[in-house]
């Protein structure tokens, strides 16, 4: 039997991939202000951005869209995704969104005040800029492994456990509940162990914390729950996330990742403490709570997302891919964040661009180098996403420099893989030809979505 591990779906609808020229490239990314964000997708030709929102659906998830139902209350659609999301997280109250980071802003609206601290293994930007919207800290406590690009371990997602107690001991009394998000996606899509969550959940609970899960990568998190954490190789990936939800007390969920749609979200809580308030600000700003600014049809997809997501055969090859591309990586020598994640690899810019300083940006002059070369698109998780132009002038850095190629789900085969690995080792050869960038201009918020930049040695005038 060959042991070929092949894309576990046939494909019924394709998108043709329009190509294009360096030379074209770079007007386009000049034009684009040297932003990735601001290129037009029919730019790229492999769109690594993210693995979020951009999954191809199936079928079957094509046929559930027929059967939505648009009734503005009581839609059945509503109560399919009830039931669903019910039997695989436990929790009573499902609050749909349009996605996740509107279940995060009503959360914490109704969950914090202003002064509050929230602890995480790292928090998201969405999730972060949400809490400091409302004048909360966010605090990342991963375990030190999870900063370091090159240490192995099993589970460089896990929280630090000592950190969150002393964290508890001195300022507990502004903790309002914890979170961990799982994967770690700002840290390079690593998985937590049940062991640690349910650590985790322990210290919490003694001080009368609850714990949220950031669940949108929950499916894969649990398969590297079973190929990884001692005691569960022989448990379905169902049943893993079925054990690690009911170690929580409710989650916030983009539906855009392991949900396997295009759009979508909830909030999800087995306590009623919050619902009230959360549903009230929900029909405020997203809708009636049976539709939560979803279509009935996007919560019927969402049904049955949440159910092929959990499959083995596909888990195992979503893990298979990245981290296929990262022993081939690691093979031509090119740094990056090992293990490799469950839906990206992260390049370790600093690591490849060794000539360029912080200030000018290693990720993101990395990330616009790729896309110049051979028209991929990654995304920059470092200083331009995580540092900060403080109200001094003063600038603040993010601990690692990293370009994530983040794989949309069931959408490309191993053959446009092997280009992206033949475009990384080609460039690396040259990395000491590429140029370090400025920000221009930027917003207080989440700069990177609209920031403005230029060449570091470009003469200005
Ligand atoms: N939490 C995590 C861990 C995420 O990765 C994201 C989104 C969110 C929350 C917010 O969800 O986009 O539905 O509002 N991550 C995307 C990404 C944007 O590219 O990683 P959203």
């Amino acid at each position: 039997m060959p042991h070929t591990l092949f894309e576990p779906f046939r494909i019924k609808s394709v998108e043709p991939i329009r190509m294009t020229t360096r030379a074209e490239r770079e007007r386009l990314l000049d034009e684009a202000k040297l932003n990735p964000f601001l290129l037009r997708a029919d730019d790229v030709l492999l769109d690594f951005l993210t693995d979020s929102g951009t999954s191809a659906m199936s079928a079957k998830q094509w046929g559930a869209i027929m059967e939505g139902d648009e009734s503005y209350a009581g839609s059945r659609s509503f109560f399919r995704l009830e039931k669903v999301v019910r039997d695989l997280t436990g929790y009573q109250h499902i609050i749909p969104t349009h996605q996740g980071r509107a279940a995060e802003r009503i959360l914490f609206s109704v969950a914090c005040k202003s002064g509050d601290v929230v602890p995480s293994n790292t928090h998201f930007d969405t999730t972060r800029a949400n809490l400091e919207y409302q004048g909360v800290e966010p605090v990342d406590l991963v375990i030190p492994e999870g900063l370091e690009p090159r240490t192995r371990h099993p589970f460089k997602g896990n929280i630090d456990l000592g950190r969150v107690e002393a964290l508890l001991a001195e300022r507990g009394d502004r903790v309002p509940f914890g979170m961990i998000t799982l994967t770690n996606n700002s840290g390079g899509g690593q998985p937590v162990s049940l062991g640690n969550l349910r650590a985790y959940r322990d210290l919490l609970a003694r001080h009368g914390k609850p714990l949220i899960l950031d669940a949108c990568r929950f499916a894969e998190n649990a398969m590297f729950i079973k190929m990884r954490e001692p005691g569960w190789a022989d448990t379905s990936p169902r049943d893993i996330a079925r054990e690690t939800f009911a170690l929580a007390d409710g989650c916030t969920m983009s539906a855009k990742k392991d949900g396997m749609v295009n759009i979508g979200g909830f909030l999800a809580l087995r306590e009623g403490r919050w619902v009230e308030a959360a549903k009230n600000l929900l029909i405020l700003t997203e809708g009636f709570p049976t539709y939560g600014g979803l279509a009935g049809r996007d919560l019927e997809a969402l049904a049955v997302g949440l159910d092929e997501v959990l499959d083995e055969h596909y888990l195992r090859y979503r893990l298979r891919t990245a981290e296929y591309m990262g022993q081939r990586l690691a093979a031509a020598g090119v740094a990056h964040v090992e293990p490799t994640g469950g839906h990206a690899v992260y390049l370790d810019a600093r690591s490849i661009l060794p000539h360029l300083a912080p200030e000018d940006y290693p990720a993101w002059s990395l990330c616009n180098a790729l896309y110049l070369e051979a028209g991929i698109r990654g995304v920059e998780i470092g200083s331009v996403m995580f540092g900060k132009r403080l109200d001094s002038g003063e600038e603040t850095y993010h601990s690692m420099d990293l370009v994530r190629l983040a794989f949309p789900r069931r959408v490309y085969t191993q053959s446009h893989f092997d280009y992206a690995i033949e475009a990384i080792c080609e460039l690396k050869a040259r990395a000491h030809e590429v140029r370090g960038v400025r920000i221009t201009h930027q917003s207080r918020y989440l700069r990177h979505f609209t920031a403005e930049l230029a060449w570091a040695d470009a003469k200005v005038g």
